[in-house]
C-alpha cells in the first residue's frame, strides 16, 4: 500500500486528514467519554497518554500504508470532531475493516455519514477494495442504522466475541461490496490528496 500520510479528503463541511500531536487533547476529550465508548472494544480512554500513543503510531504506521485513519475536522469550527479508519487491510482480497467514533455532541448531524461516504469512496476508487467489513455490537443502533444507511448488510452475528471491562458482548457483522456501493462512485467527494 502507499503512504497515506498526505492524504486528504473533503466533504461539504468536513475535513478528513491524518491526525497530527497537536489534535491530543481533542482526541483525548472524545475517547475518554464513556457515552462514546458505551460499545467500543476497549474501555474509555484513563489518560491523554493514549491519544499521544494513537497519534505516534498513526504517524508510523500511515507512512508505511499500513491502515487509514483520518481525523475529522469540522470545517466551520476546526474542531477535531471523531475519527474514521480503513484497517486490517488485505492486500490480495482486496479488503479492509471499517471504524469510528465521534464526540458525543457532534452525534445527530450525518456528520459521520458524511465523513464515512468519503471514506468508502476512496477505499473503493483509489484502493480498489472489493469488500468492506463492520464488526459492530448489535445494541449499538446507531452505528447499525449508520452502516445500514451506507448500504451495508447485516451478515451474521457472532455470540460473546467481545470482552471489555468484564463485560461480554457479540458481534454483528456487517459487509459492503464494491458491486453494491458501484452506483454511487464518483459521485462523493473530491480527493484531495
Ligand atoms: C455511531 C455514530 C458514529 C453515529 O454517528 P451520527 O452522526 O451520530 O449518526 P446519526 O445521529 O445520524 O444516526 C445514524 C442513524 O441512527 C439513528 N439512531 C441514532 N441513535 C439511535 C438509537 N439510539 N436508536 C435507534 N436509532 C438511532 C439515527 O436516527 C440515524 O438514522 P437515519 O440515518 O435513518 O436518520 C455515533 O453515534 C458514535 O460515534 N457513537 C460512538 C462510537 C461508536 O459506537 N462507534 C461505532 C463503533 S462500531
Amino acid at each position: 500500500m502507499p503512504s497515506f500520510s498526505n492524504l486528504t479528503l473533503r466533504t461539504d463541511r468536513l475535513l478528513l486528514r491524518p491526525l497530527c500531536e497537536a489534535d491530543a487533547p481533542s482526541l483525548f476529550a472524545i475517547f475518554s467519554d464513556p457515552r462514546v465508548m458505551r460499545y467500543w472494544s476497549t474501555p474509555a480512554w484513563p489518560t491523554i497518554d493514549k491519544a499521544h500513543a494513537l497519534i505516534a503510531q498513526d504517524m508510523q504506521e500511515m507512512s508505511a500504508g499500513k491502515y487509514v485513519r483520518l481525523g475529522i475536522e469540522r470545517k466551520d469550527d476546526g474542531q477535531l470532531i471523531g475519527n474514521c479508519t480503513l484497517f486490517n487491510l488485505v492486500e490480495q482480497c482486496r479488503r479492509a475493516e471499517i471504524g469510528y467514533g465521534l464526540a458525543f455532541a457532534a452525534w445527530g448531524r450525518g456528520y459521520m455519514h458524511e465523513a464515512l461516504s468519503a471514506l468508502l469512496e476512496f477505499g473503493f476508487s483509489e484502493l480498489a477494495l472489493n469488500r468492506v467489513e463492520a464488526d459492530i455490537d448489535p445494541r449499538n443502533l446507531a452505528s447499525a442504522r449508520s452502516l445500514e444507511r451506507l448500504g451495508f448488510k447485516k451478515e451474521g452475528h457472532l455470540r460473546e466475541r467481545w470482552i471489555v471491562d468484564g463485560e461480554v458482548s457479540d458481534s454483528g457483522l456487517y459487509g459492503l461490496l464494491r458491486s453494491e456501493w458501484a452506483p454511487r462512485l464518483g459521485k462523493v467527494h473530491s480527493l484531495d490528496s
